[in-house]
């Protein structure tokens, strides 16, 4: 039993299998079964796809869910760490989000079941870089691929976890970074662009994948540079005919509504994909 708590544990060939599992179930060319193991979520900090996704791929792989809510003995001043080791006693896997950078590998260490990262601060994302991963070689199976990254570049994990692995998948990338990147993502080679060159640039695309400022992760002391940038339907039509709009969700005014009828926003896609994928990433931490 595997714990899955930074993108960096991951093989390219570990990472094409998962791939290659989550297309499987999405055929429904085989029928997963966990053998009705018990997974529990607990997240520290507010979450609608990730949490709910997991839910469900547990019942579809017919295993069992228990949620940490909000009545829990946190409420009386248990520490975290105590909740973990009591969850871990219960379930055979544990998913765990939590607000601060490394929380989740902290947390972890109390566990004495494989822990699932579903998201740590501004740090990791792993198994929404996975699902994103998929997307992307789905709608783009060969050739090399310009993607370029808006929104809040300091903040967001998706894009920490994401960059990550296309780096390790070593496939034929090209990344282009509107302001403001932080420096896990200098790490890899990149092009930099001011915002107001996106319009200049959108043509040559195949992949824009856009993220909401992290509000959150902020104080008004370290409140940085902050996107102005804001999708329109003019700029969807300079972008190319097969080019793919992406956003790991939540958004807030940076991806208007009246782009979701265009063919090319596949954000809702990525909320499906996710399902397929997660179900593939808890069969293989709950595999012997
Ligand atoms: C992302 C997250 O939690 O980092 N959401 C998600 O898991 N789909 C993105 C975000 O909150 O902006």
């Amino acid at each position: 039993m595997n714990s899955l708590l930074s993108i960096s544990q991951l093989s390219a060939f570990k990472i094409k299998n998962l791939c290659n599992l989550a297309s499987c179930i999405e055929k429904e060319t085989i029928k997963p079964y966990c053998g009705g193991k018990i997974i529990a979520t607990l997240f520290f900090e507010p979450s609608t796809r990730t949490k709910l996704s997991f839910q469900t791929a547990t019942i579809k792989i017919r295993g069992t869910v228990i949620d940490l809510d909000n009545n829990s003995s946190l409420k009386k001043g248990e520490s975290e760490e105590d909740t973990v080791r009591t969850v871990s006693q219960y379930a055979d896997l544990l998913v765990i989000r939590h607000p601060k950078r490394g929380g989740v590998d902290h947390l972890a260490s109390y566990s004495s079941v494989p822990v699932i990262n579903a998201g740590d601060g501004g740090n990791e994302h792993p198994t929404q870089a996975l699902l994103d991963y998929y997307t992307i070689k789905k709608r783009k199976p060969t050739g090399k691929i310009t993607i370029m990254f808006t929104g809040d570049l300091l903040q967001s994990r998706t894009l920490n976890s994401l960059v990550k692995l296309l780096d390790m998948a070593k496939d034929d990338y090209e990344l282009i970074y509107s302001n403001g990147a932080n420096e896990q993502l200098q790490l890899y080679k990149h092009t930099q662009i001011d915002e107001n060159q996106i319009s200049d640039i959108i043509h040559k695309v195949d992949v824009l994948y856009m993220t909401r400022f992290q509000i959150e992760r902020y104080t008004a002391v370290n409140n940085p540079y902050r996107s102005n940038f804001v999708m329109s339907k003019e700029l969807a039509n300079k972008m190319k005919g097969d080019a793919i709009i992406m956003h790991p969700l939540p958004r807030l005014t940076e991806l208007p509504p009246e782009i979701d009828s265009d063919p090319r926003a596949v954000y809702f896609e990525q909320v499906k994909n996710g399902l397929y994928v997660r179900m593939a990433i808890l069969l293989g931490c709950l595999e012997k």
